[in-house]
């Protein structure tokens, strides 16, 4: 048996014993997004054994030890095995700190952007540079690195206002303010009571956007493009767009209700100057670039760059891809992007997070999770907090598992993933009812 053939969902198997052929690959990050992007390489006959660094328990990669920041171990542990012919780098921590740079300093191919082209998301100040020097549609803005400067900016503006830590902040650095106490608080949170820490030492505050969110994620070579199908992700806790913030409770693509009209303006307003802008930055970006847009009408603008896939997005947009991943991810490193024929599936997708009960906050680690082999064999599940247990696997962090699904139209894509999350089992286990809910409907 290959490794290709490995079904990628529950089934435990030692990878290690199996034969394979092609190259090796490291996946740096351990949760539903790279799971997502394992299977994918999986698939490619060009793909031999997949490392992980970490990786979890669940997604059945050859474990490395390494943390994804281990900034230095990786590349050591890349230069001890000359089997490893790509590091695919994924969470956008381990991008800030320029793994990329170094791994291909060494002559190692990676791929992902530079640590300068990946300021797009580490620095939302720069981020809203860029746009502002290139003509990108953002919200309107100021950037401070004066606590003084930025309360006369917070008074002096319209209500309700964004308030943004600058650095990376696990999405959490965004403070929506209603008036101006709030606004000033929010400003001393971040900037004085360092709340996120160094990501604090600046802040961004902007204008407040109505509209929908859309996902737009694209391989971007340095040069040329391809789009991946569009997405919405659903960061709320709770039903109804409710509840506290989180990384992610589940996802959709594509995104009915941005057209292709939509589409073709966004390409040229957005996709198109940003690529061009990072050419003349002298940071060319070469990997995932993902543009999170405000819709409002036919009025699109960048609410944020991320450097890399978004999770849980990803979940939903790559079992779509049915071009092969690690061809892809070697043109983008190439630069031959424009060169590939990248195709995708017209199914609809959907994705829903089962998460441990009291996420964001507080909540259980170490339950059981059964049922995962009564899952049906055209649905994913991917694993993010698992790990193995003396019996099995058990849960070991918020967002646990995300299933996914995809089908003709999003009502049968939607039945088919909460038909199946009703087969497994664990303690507490908590889901959004309604991801898609009203896509189904139409
Ligand atoms: P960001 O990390 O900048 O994308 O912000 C996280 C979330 O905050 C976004 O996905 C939006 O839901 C919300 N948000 C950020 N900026 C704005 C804005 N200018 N207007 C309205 N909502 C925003
Ligand atoms: N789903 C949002 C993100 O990955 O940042």
């Amino acid at each position: 048996m290959s490794e290709n053939s490995v079904k990628t969902t529950a089934r435990y198997v030692d990878l290690r014993e199996l034969e394979y052929d092609g190259d090796d690959v490291l996946v740096v990050g351990g949760g539903g997004r790279e799971h997502a992007i394992v299977a994918k390489l999986r698939e490619s006959k060009r793909v031999g054994k997949i490392y992980g660094a970490p990786c979890n328990a669940g997604t059945n990669v050859i474990e490395t030890g390494l943390s994804a920041t281990d900034i230095d171990g990786i590349v050591e542990y890349v230069a001890a095995h000359d089997n490893i012919k790509m590091t695919v780098v994924a969470p956008d921590d381990p991008l800030s700190m320029g793994l990329v740079d170094r791994l291909t300093e060494r002559g190692f191919r990676a791929f992902g952007p530079t640590k300068s082209a990946a300021r797009l998301e580490w620095s939302k100040a720069y981020a809203k540079d860029v746009m502002r020097r290139y003509g990108v549609p953002t919200a309107a803005y100021g950037a401070f690195t004066d606590t003084e400067q930025a309360k006369a900016f917070v008074k002096s503006g319209k209500y309700p206002v964004v308030v943004k830590a600058d650095g990376l902040a696990l999405g959490k650095g965004v403070i929506i303010c209603q008036n101006e106490a709030e606004a000033l608080a929010a400003v001393d949170e971040i900037m004085l009571d360092k709340k996120f820490g160094a990501a604090g030492n600046e802040v961004v505050i902007e204008q407040f956007l109505t509209g929908y969110e859309v996902s737009l994620l694209t391989f971007v070579d340095g040069v040329n493009y391809k789009l991946m199908p569009t997405s919405c992700d659903h960061k709320r806790a709770l039903d109804g767009d409710k509840g506290l913030n989180t990384g992610g409770m589940g996802a959709y693509s594509p995104c009915p209700i941005f057209t292709k009209e939509l589409l073709d303006k966004t390409v040229k307003t957005v996709v198109e100057p940003t690529i061009a802008a990072m050419i003349k930055e002298g940071a060319p970006f070469k990997g995932v670039l993902y543009f999170g847009l405000m819709v409002d009408g036919d009025d699109v603008r960048v609410l944020e760059y991320n450097a890399r896939f978004g999770d849980p997005e990803t979940q939903s947009v790559l079992p779509l891809l049915k071009s092969d991943l690690y061809e892809i991810f070697n043109a983008v490193i190439d630069g031959t992007l424009d060169r590939m024929r990248v195709e995708w599936s017209d199914k609809k997708s959907i994705n829903v997070v089962l998460a441990s009960g009291g996420y964001p906050l507080g909540y259980k680690k170490g339950c059981p999770i059964s049922g995962l082999t009564e899952v049906d064999n055209d649905v994913n599940v991917f694993f993010a907090g698992v790990k193995r247990g003396d019996d099995g696997l058990v849960t070991s962090g918020g967002r646990v598992l995300c299933v996914q699904a995809a089908a003709d139209d999003f009502a049968t894509a939607r039945k088919k993933v909460y038909d199946n999350i009703r087969k497994i089992k664990f303690e507490d286990c908590y889901y959004r009812k309604d991801i898609g809910a009203k896509l189904a409907e139409r």
